[in-house]
C-alpha cells in the first residue's frame, strides 16, 4: 500500500520507494496479492489521459509486474480531482476499464475482498474527496471535488454494502484523507462527521488512507479503528502539525510504503522505509477483532 506517489517534480523520490518496494519482496520472497494505490496518483498535468506517457512511466514500470503480479487497486486524492489538461478522474477511471493493465478501479467507490475464496478481510475503497475536503489546493483553478449528489450516493451505497453478512470478516476502509492525522493537513472535520460513527458502529479494523506525506499509526481509547497514514509514495514531505510524541503510537517523516499482511489468526501491518527495513508494525489479532475490541486489540510487534 502507497499514497502520495505520483509526482511530477520529485521523480527520484517515487524510484526510491519502488526501489525499496522491490528489495522488500526480495529480501523476504514475497507473494505480493496486489497493491492498494491510496490516491494522489497523479499530480500535475496528465496530457493525453489514458495514452499519457505517465502510465507507463510512473506505474506499469515503476511497479513492474515481475514483482508485483497482481492487481492495483487505487482510490481517489485530491490531486487526481484535477482537470489539468484533461479530466484526471476520468482517465483513471477509463484506464481501469481498457482491461489491459494491472490498474483497478471499477468505480470511484467499490470493494474487494481477499482472498476472493472465502474471504477473511474485506476493503471498502472509497471516495474521501468530499464536498469541502479540499482545503489549501481549492485555489486552483483546475481543482475540483465531488458534488453533493455523488457524496450522498456514495454514502448510500456504503450503508448497503456494510448492511452484508460478513460473517467472521475483518473489515477496513480506503480512502486518501485520513479522518486523523498529525501532519500538516489536521484532522478533517467533515469526514469525521460523516465517516467517524460508521467506523465504530461496523467495528472497522483499519481505516487506512494517505494524504500528509508520511507514515503513520494512530489509535485512540474505545475505538476499535487503527487509523493508518501512508502518504510516503514519493512526493515532497513535510512537517507535522501535532508532534507525533503526543499522539500515536507512531509517526515518521519518511518516504516508504506499508505492507499489510493477512496471516493464519492476525492481520500485520508494517511500515517500511525507503532503506527497505521496518520502522514500524503492529498486529490485529482476527478473533480480538471480530468479536469486536478496543484500541488495544493492536499491540506493537518487533520487527
Ligand atoms: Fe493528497
Amino acid at each position: 500500500m502507497l499514497g502520495d506517489w505520483g509526482t511530477n517534480t520529485l521523480p527520484g523520490q517515487q524510484t526510491a520507494v519502488a526501489e525499496a518496494m522491490r528489495r522488500w519482496v526480495g529480501l523476504h520472497r514475497l507473494k505480493i496479492d496486489a497493491l492498494m494505490m491510496l490516491g494522489d496518483n497523479f499530480y500535475g498535468p496528465m496530457r493525453g489521459g489514458v495514452q499519457s506517457h505517465r502510465w507507463n512511466r510512473q506505474f506499469e514500470e515503476m511497479y513492474p509486474a515481475s514483482v508485483f503480479p497482481g492487481p492495483a487497486y487505487a482510490v481517489l486524492g485530491n490531486h487526481d480531482y484535477e482537470r489539468f489538461f484533461g479530466n484526471k478522474v476520468e482517465a483513471e477511471l477509463a484506464y481501469a476499464k481498457a482491461g489491459s493493465s494491472r490498474w483497478r478501479m471499477p468505480a470511484r467507490w467499490y470493494t474487494v475482498s481477499f482472498p476472493s475464496n472465502d474471504p477473511v478481510m474485506t476493503f471498502f475503497c472509497l471516495d474521501s474527496n468530499l464536498p469541502g475536503t479540499k482545503s489549501m489546493d481549492f485555489i486552483r483553478p483546475w481543482s475540483f471535488e465531488m458534488s453533493r449528489a455523488e457524496a450522498n450516493a456514495q454514502d448510500e451505497w456504503l450503508q448497503g454494502e456494510l448492511g452484508k453478512d460478513r460473517p467472521g470478516q475483518l473489515l477496513a476502509f480506503v480512502a486518501h484523507h485520513p479522518l486523523y492525522t498529525n501532519g500538516m493537513h489536521g484532522d478533517n472535520p467533515i469526514l469525521i462527521s460523516r465517516w467517524g460513527r460508521l467506523l465504530t458502529e461496523h467495528r472497522i479494523a483499519f481505516y487506512i488512507s494517505g494524504h500528509d506525506h508520511d507514515l503513520q499509526h494512530l489509535e485512540f481509547e474505545n475505538r476499535p479503528t487503527s487509523f493508518v497514514v501512508s502518504g510516503g509514495g514519493g512526493a515532497e514531505l513535510v512537517g507535522w502539525r501535532t508532534p507525533p510524541g503526543r499522539r500515536g503510537p507512531f509517526g515518521a517523516r519518511a518516504l516508504g510504503f506499508t505492507d499489510l499482511e493477512i496471516r493464519q489468526d492476525s492481520v500485520l501491518v508494517r511500515h517500511i522505509g525507503r532503506d527497505a527495513t521496518v520502522l514500524h508494525s503492529f498486529e490485529k489479532r482476527l478473533a480480538l477483532a471480530r468479536k469486536g475490541f478496543s484500541s488495544r486489540g493492536s499491540r506493537p510487534v518487533t520487527a
